[in-house]
C-alpha cells in the first residue's frame, strides 16, 4: 500500500520524505508570485487573482498539494510548502512559455472560446508544445497522488491532462473546472485539434462549466463528434478502446463564486472606509463615480464602456466634475500582440477623452494601469456609485460579485453584461448588452439616478444570491459530484 502522505508538521518544516497526496489542485499557474526583494533575494507571496481566491479556502481546509508554473521562464525549482500546502513547481522554458502559454492557451484557445472577439491563431507548433507541457503537468501530478487521491484540474491551459492523468494512473479520481466559457459546435469547429481536446476532457469523472449553456455546448460538441447518443442529460458516455471498461463522465454547470463574507469583513474595517472616503475627496467629490476593474483583456468590452462615457460627456449628459470614471486596467499577457494592441487603444481613447472633456481641476478618466492590493480594490469597490461590468463574453465576472459583497451597505448600483456568466445569478443587476452603446448609456445615466430605494432593494436581493452561493459552496458542490462519482465506480 502507498505511504500515508505527511503530517502537516512534517510539511511545514519541509521534513517530508513520504510525498504522496490525497487532494491535489492542478492549475497553469502556482497560487503565490515570486517577489523580487530589493537586496536580491527572492520570496513567495500569496497571489491575488481570481482562481486563487477562489481555491484558497479549498485548499487551507484540505491540506492538499497544488502543482502550476511558477509563472517564469526556465526557472527550476523544489517542490516547498506554503501555508500548508504543497506546492509543486512544473518548470516551462521560454519556448515554452511562447508556444503553450501565449501562443495555444492565449492566442488560439482564449479568443476561440470567448466567441472569436479576437481571430484565433492556429500553428502546429503551439498545438505541440500544448501537448508536451500538458504531459509535463500529467506526470508531475501522477507522481505525487496517493492510491485512489482526488486530482482536480483547472482551466482550458490544462484540457489534455485529464485523460493523459487517466493513462498513467486509473486509481485516481479526476475532476475538471473550465472557468472561461465553452463556445458553440460552429465556433468549435474551427480548432484543428477539436476532438484531441474533447478527448482530453472526458478523462475527468466530472467535467464543470459556469453555465449551463456551456455545459450543453461542451455535451453538443461530444455528440457531433461522437453521435447522437454519447450524452444522456449531463452524463456523456465515454468512448474506449475494444476491450475497456465502458466509462460516464459528468458534464455540469457549478457557477464559481468569491469568498464573500472575506470581502464584507474587509469592507467594514474603519481603515478600508476611511479610504474609501479619501479616494471620493481626492477625485473632487463628483456625484458619480463610475468603475471598472479588468484585467487588461479585449474580451472585458473596456472601450466600449470608454466609448459611451465619452459620449454622455460630449452630449453634456454629463461633464466631468459631475462624474469620474476609474478605470483600473491590471497588465496581462503583455507580449501577446492582440493586447499590446488593445492597451495602445485603450490608452489613446483615455487620452482623447481626457484631452476633450477634462478641466484643469477634473479628469474625466482616471486611468490605472496596475494591479492593487485586495485593501485597495475593496475601498474602491466602496467609493464607486456605479460599477461597470461590460464584458463581451466572460465565463464569471467575479469583480461584480465582489463589488456586490462589499456594498454592506446596500448602496451602489451594478451594470452587468449579459454575456458574462453572473447575469445567469445576478439578475437584479442592471442589464446591458455592452455592443449597445446607446443602450449602455441610458443604463448608466439610469445608474446614476436611481432612487436610493431602488438601489438598496436590488442591492439587497444581489447580496442575498453571493452571500449564499459563495465559493466554499461551489467547491463543496464539485467535490459533492466527484465524490458521487468515486462512489459509483
Ligand atoms: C482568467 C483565466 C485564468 C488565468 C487568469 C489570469 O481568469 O481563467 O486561468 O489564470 O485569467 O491570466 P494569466 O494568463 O495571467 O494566468
Amino acid at each position: 500500500p502507498p505511504a500515508p502522505p505527511p503530517t502537516r508538521q512534517e510539511r511545514a518544516t519541509g521534513m517530508t520524505d513520504r510525498q504522496s497526496y490525497d487532494f491535489i489542485v492542478v492549475s497553469n499557474r502556482l497560487p503565490v508570485d515570486r517577489i523580487i526583494d530589493p537586496d536580491g533575494t527572492a520570496r513567495w507571496q500569496r497571489s491575488p487573482g481570481g482562481l486563487v481566491t477562489a481555491l484558497e479556502p479549498v485548499m487551507r481546509a484540505s491540506d492538499g498539494a497544488w502543482v502550476g508554473w511558477a509563472g517564469k521562464a526556465d526557472l527550476e525549482l523544489e517542490p516547498f510548502t506554503i501555508d500548508d500546502t504543497y506546492l509543486v513547481p512544473v518548470p516551462l522554458s521560454a519556448d515554452e512559455v511562447a508556444d503553450y502559454y501565449e501562443g495555444f492557451s492565449n492566442d488560439t484557445l482564449w479568443p476561440l472560446y470567448h466567441d472569436v472577439i479576437a481571430p484565433p491563431t492556429y500553428h502546429r507548433e503551439w498545438w505541440d508544445a500544448y501537448v508536451r507541457v500538458n504531459r509535463r503537468f500529467a506526470e508531475a501530478s501522477a507522481a505525487i497522488a496517493a492510491e485512489g487521491a482526488t486530482v482536480w484540474v483547472q482551466d482550458y491551459q490544462l484540457q489534455l491532462v485529464p485523460k493523459m492523468l487517466r493513462e498513467l494512473r486509473p486509481d485516481l479520481v479526476i475532476g475538471f473546472f473550465n472557468h472561461i466559457p465553452f463556445p458553440p459546435y460552429g465556433i468549435y469547429a474551427q480548432l484543428p485539434w477539436r476532438r484531441q481536446i474533447v478527448e482530453g476532457l472526458l478523462g475527468a469523472d466530472v467535467i464543470g462549466f459556469q453555465r449551463v449553456a456551456d455545459a450543453g455546448n461542451f455535451t453538443r460538441a461530444v455528440r457531433r463528434l461522437y453521435g447522437a447518443n454519447s450524452t444522456k442529460g449531463s452524463a456523456v458516455r465515454v468512448p474506449v478502446a475494444q476491450g475497456e471498461a465502458p466509462r460516464t463522465a459528468i458534464a455540469k454547470a457549478f457557477p464559481i463564486s468569491i469568498d464573500a463574507a472575506m470581502f464584507e469583513e474587509m469592507a467594514r474595517r474603519p481603515e478600508i472606509q476611511a479610504r474609501a472616503a479619501e479616494i471620493r475627496s481626492e477625485l473632487g467629490n463628483p456625484d458619480t463615480i463610475y468603475l471598472g476593474v479588468d484585467r487588461l483583456d479585449y474580451t472585458k468590452g473596456i472601450r466600449h464602456r470608454l466609448k459611451a462615457f465619452g459620449e454622455l460627456l460630449r452630449d453634456g449628459r454629463t461633464t466631468a466634475g459631475e462624474s469620474v470614471l476609474v478605470q483600473v486596467a491590471s497588465p496581462s499577457r503583455e507580449r501577446v500582440e492582440a493586447y499590446m494592441q488593445l492597451r495602445d487603444e485603450i490608452e489613446l481613447t483615455v487620452g482623447r477623452i481626457n484631452g476633450d472633456y477634462a478641466t484643469i481641476g477634473h479628469t474625466a478618466i482616471a486611468y490605472l494601469h496596475h494591479g492593487y492590493p485586495r485593501e485597495e480594490m475593496v475601498a474602491l469597490y466602496l467609493a464607486a456609485d456605479v460599477m461597470l461590468v461590460t464584458a463581451l463574453r466572460d465565463g464569471m465576472n467575479l469583480v461584480a460579485k465582489e463589488y456586490v459583497a462589499c456594498r454592506h451597505d446596500n448602496d451602489g448600483v451594478l451594470i452587468l453584461s449579459e454575456f458574462a456568466g453572473a447575469a445567469d445569478e445576478l439578475k437584479n443587476a442592471l442589464l446591458v448588452n455592452p455592443h449597445d452603446i446607446e443602450g449602455l448609456k441610458d443604463a448608466m445615466t439610469v445608474a446614476a439616478g436611481m432612487p436610493q430605494r431602488e438601489r438598496a432593494s436590488r442591492m439587497r436581493a444581489l447580496r442575498k444570491r453571493v452571500r449564499e452561493n459563495d465559493v466554499a459552496r461551489w467547491s463543496q458542490a464539485f467535490l459533492a459530484e466527484l465524490a458521487a462519482a468515486k462512489g459509483a465506480r
